[in-house]
């Protein structure tokens, strides 16, 4: 097992595309936060915000982004793209283009609009084969967004985000990335993919806990944003609090309301420090050598593989079907048995991340074909 982590022995950790472990050093971060608050309340609380700058220049780092000041911390995927689909002048007949096996939390918040008389246009996936020529015809010049996930959750495609927001600067659509997928497992890079929106929460790639995540928003976008959440927090001058006039803070803290989630916080700039000092280009080529030699052993057993096998086409997602099984019953076997992983796609989805030893590659799939002896 890996150094940085205190996984238990039994347990082939297949799920970080649903829910990561924390490494060491985040419970260590979490544990010293809890002790802290304990003992001293929030004393300490300047030495917080220090912890809460160094996230977002973490975060900044991550996507490429032009200043921490860019970023904003809101509590998950769901809740960033609500405050991109809610904040934008709709005019009845726009449209936004979108892919229709997405993560419901990419595609409710634009069926949200329908009242407004904006229509979502969504894109067979499995119906083309080239994804960003297909995205491109589903535009016209009623579209004013492009929102698509860097990697699909269910079998793991991933766009081709150079080409896709070449595409939008050129018609001048807004190009939002849900970039859950990929934030963590693979270098992303906002000088060579312009999105004009980026969204990620920390729980899967990024090592950290639920309800903390990154909210990028191109600083032109920002202010076109009309805001829907208001408090102490997202004005210009907060902690004056003599001060009765306000206006919105020029940066991405405007769409923070309230109180910071210093928890989170603390526990995701932790689990960050340690993809950093791996460092992303590593990580990225490490998953990439762990989800080809899952896919050798699938071959090897027969398998048959879902997600695509050109390697620029996929990032750590591994789904796979086994041909006449049952596939909720081989789920629910693998559980059973310590191999955590995901239904999804309509197989079983194996996510491994860099620190993935061989013996749980191994172990797992030697799991599989144990359980598939077993079922019904
Ligand atoms: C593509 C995608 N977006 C978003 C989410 C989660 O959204 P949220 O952060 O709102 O819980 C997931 C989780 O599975 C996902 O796969």
């Amino acid at each position: 097992m890996h150094p940085a982590f205190d996984l238990s022995p039994d347990l082939c950790y297949l799920n970080h595309a649903a829910v990561a472990p924390w490494p060491r050093r985040t419970v260590e971060a979490v544990t010293r936060f809890a002790q802290a608050n304990g003992r001293r309340g929030a004393a300490d609380y300047p030495a917080w915000l220090a912890t809460e700058q160094r996230l977002r220049e973490r975060l900044a780092d991550l996507v490429q982004a032009p200043s921490p000041a860019d970023i904003a911390l809101v509590k998950n995927t769901s809740e960033g793209l609500s405050i991109l689909s809610q904040g934008l002048d709709w005019r009845p007949g726009d449209n936004v283009v979108g892919i229709a096996q997405e993560f419901p939390s990419n595609r409710i918040p634009w069926e949200a609009l329908q009242d407004e008389g904006v229509t979502y246009r969504t894109l067979d996936l499995y119906a083309t084969e080239d994804p960003e020529a297909a995205l491109e015809q589903l535009c016209d010049d009623r579209t004013r967004v492009v929102a698509v996930s860097s990697v699909q959750y269910a079998r793991g495609l991933r766009l081709d985000l150079e080409r896709l927001s070449a595409t939008c600067r050129r018609l001048g659509i807004l190009l939002f990335v849900d970039a859950i997928q990929s934030l963590g497992a693979m270098p992303f890079d906002l000088n060579r993919i312009p999105a004009d929106a980026v969204v990620a929460d920390g729980h899967k790639w990024m090592l950290g806990p639920e309800g903390i995540a990154l909210l990028y928003v191109a600083p032109g976008l920002r202010p076109r944003l009309r805001l829907h959440q208001f408090g102490w927090h997202m004005i210009a001058h907060p902690g004056d609090y003599d001060r009765t006039d306000w206006t919105p803070s020029p940066t991405a803290t405007r769409f923070e309301c309230g109180s910071p989630n210093l928890l989170g916080i603390h526990a995701l700039e932790a689990s960050l420090s340690l993809l950093q000092e791996a460092g992303m280009e590593p990580v990225a080529a490490a998953i990439e050598q762990r989800i080809g030699r899952l896919m050798d052993l699938m071959d090897q057993a027969g398998f048959e593989v879902l997600t695509p096998r050109d390697p620029t086409r996929r990032a750590g997602i591994l789904t796979f079907r086994v041909p006449g099984a049952d596939h909720p019953a081989l789920w629910r076997g693998l559980l059973v048995r310590g191999v955590v992983c995901a239904l999804r796609g309509g197989g079983i989805r194996f996510s491994p991340h860099f620190y993935t030893d061989e013996a749980a590659l191994e172990g797992a799939m030697a799991i599989t074909k144990n359980t598939l002896l077993h079922l019904p």
